[in-house]
């Protein structure tokens, strides 16, 4: 790796064109498909660049878009230099990319750096023999010891985000590995710096193509904790998960930012943010720091557990309990009070893995659906960050309920059903559908619903898309709302135009 001794830390202090920027999340898949085979693509993508430009957005981040075997919809990549060809090809990108450009428009990749796909050749490798140079990519561990039976017991009790244990015995070697998301998820080893030399190298290759910055996937918890001790809160009846308990922020995580920052980012103009997991706003001012040389911000995930029950019989956000809005104020308050004149944040209501805001902290109701998601577009555009629109969420999309589990797409949904309903039999169908109506990411991964037409105008007519179209489309929908000067669309465009224009300084500065 270079020499540090001429690196200057960037500061982040003052003014920064990404302070000022508002940003819109699409999830290609859901976005729009032009190519009619039921899967949103990037020249769907490009299609739309005239409608996000009327929005007022100056920054999109695209989801993976890499090469992918899709366990988590792209967030498993076997190829960080190719494009997944259910989205198009490398020159689709390129288009894309230009395209945005020409807009004004700048790109924010999804750096998943914690875990590549089983797929990927480095773990093909890795898998091969205990001797071969990339066994150590990858986290692997001996057995603590062999059962009466006879069968491997892992290294220690963690729990995989998506329930189970987060280790998976490897018969032909005799090993066990780590994977804290799907066992087709294995985590990188950043301990071994061949692994990190690789990522920014990679990093560099993308910001040399023009791409504008990341946001980067699961980045607190590549520092695992020495010696890998039990997590005291494990129930693997309760679906648990063990990231906010013994993985998230590890003692490595911000030596290894300081460095990812040096190697790559700070050589180039662009923008980044972590996702941060169980981080408290403390924890962000070193993240995000504004002389700390790390990211330049991170979304926190604290008000995204308002709507949890610490108390619940299920782990995580599965155990649901009507929120508090003084609650909910003062997790707000304390980030925006904490980051102030130290730090800068980001806002966000909504995301690809997060319920649709208005149906959770609003009111989806015919009356007032449009009331609600104003007023929440409002309260988050007025706070200080860096705002996040999720596809979607400037036409009032709301969350879905399928009646059966066969049409959830997301496998974290359905091996939550698995597990609690089918194999602990915890759940009744009715309780664990309803907690996936509740807090199921396909309430956010459902088609945009571009017009009244057949499939919410997502995909050609007679075309079945890869997951259903929320079947509100014919009454809510960009076409409809484009037709509505009162819309919630153009609150949002107002918001953005403020916000980027006559009340900057207010909006963003003061
Ligand atoms: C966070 C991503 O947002 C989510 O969709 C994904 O499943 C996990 N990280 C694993 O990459």
């Amino acid at each position: 790796m270079s020499n540090s001794e001429a690196y200057e830390v960037p500061s982040y202090e003052g003014r920064q064109w990404w302070k000022e920027a508002v940003v819109y999340q699409v999830y290609p898949r859901s976005f729009n498909d032009a190519n009619g085979d039921g899967i949103g693509d990037l020249k769907g993508i490009t299609e739309k660049l005239p409608y996000l430009a009327k929005l007022g957005i100056n920054v999109i981040w695209l989801s993976p878009v890499f090469d992918s075997p899709n366990v988590d919809n792209g967030y498993d990549i076997s190829d960080y230099f190719a494009i997944m060809s259910d989205f198009g090809t490398m020159e689709d990108f390129d288009e894309m990319l230009e395209t945005a450009h020409e807009h004004g428009i700048k790109i924010l990749m999804d750096l998943v750096a914690n875990h590549t796909s089983d797929e990927h050749p480095w773990f093909k490798e890795s898998r091969s023999s205990k001797d071969n140079p990339y066994r150590d990519y990858y986290i692997w561990k001996d057995p603590k010891g062999f059962d009466e039976d006879g069968n491997p017991i892992p290294p220690n009790n963690w729990a995989s985000e998506f329930g189970g244990p987060a280790w998976e015995w490897d018969e032909a070697t005799g090993q066990f590995y780590l994977h804290i998301f799907f066992k087709e998820q294995p985590d990188l080893n950043w301990e071994n710096e061949k692994v990190r030399e690789d990522l920014y190298s990679m990093v560099r290759w993308w910001l040399d193509k023009g791409v504008d910055g990341f946001r980067l996937d699961a980045i607190n918890i590549i520092s695992k904790p020495e010696g890998y001790p039990d997590d005291p809160s494990t129930d693997f009846e309760k679906h648990t998960s063990s990231i906010p308990f013994v993985i998230a922020n590890g003692t490595m995580v911000h030596p290894w930012m300081k460095e990812l920052t040096r190697e790559t980012f700070s050589r180039y103009d662009v923008m980044t943010v972590g996702e941060t997991s169980a981080t408290s706003p403390e924890d962000a001012k070193l993240w995000a720091g504004y002389h700390t040389g790390e990211l330049n911000m991170i979304f926190h995930f604290d008000h995204m557990g308002v709507d949890n029950d610490p108390n619940g019989n299920l782990g995580g956000k599965w155990s649901y309990a009507p929120y508090k809005l003084t609650e909910l104020k003062r997790i707000l308050n304390d980030w925006q009070t904490t980051l102030a004149g130290n730090a800068w944040g980001s806002l966000y209501w909504n995301n690809h893995d997060q319920p649709r805001v208005v149906s959770r902290f609003g009111n989806d109701s015919d009356e007032f659906r449009t009331l609600s998601a104003k007023q929440l577009a409002t309260t988050l555009h007025f706070m200080q960050g860096t705002p996040y629109i999720y596809q979607g969420e400037e036409l009032g999309m709301t969350n879905v309920k399928f009646d059966s589990i066969e049409d959830y797409r997301d496998g974290d949904s359905i091996r939550f059903y698995e597990d609690m309903h089918i194999d602990h039999k915890r759940l009744s169908h009715e309780e664990a559908m309803q907690a996936i109506y509740i807090k199921g990411r396909d309430n956010a991964r459902t088609p945009v619903q571009w017009d009244a037409s057949a499939n919410g105008g997502f995909s050609p007519e007679g075309v079945t898309p890869w997951i259903a179209v929320n079947p509100n489309y014919p009454a809510i929908n960009a076409e409809a709302v484009l037709a509505d000067e009162d819309s919630i669309f153009y609150h949002y465009q107002q918001l953005v135009a403020l916000r980027r224009g006559k009340l900057k300084d207010l909006m963003v500065y003061a």
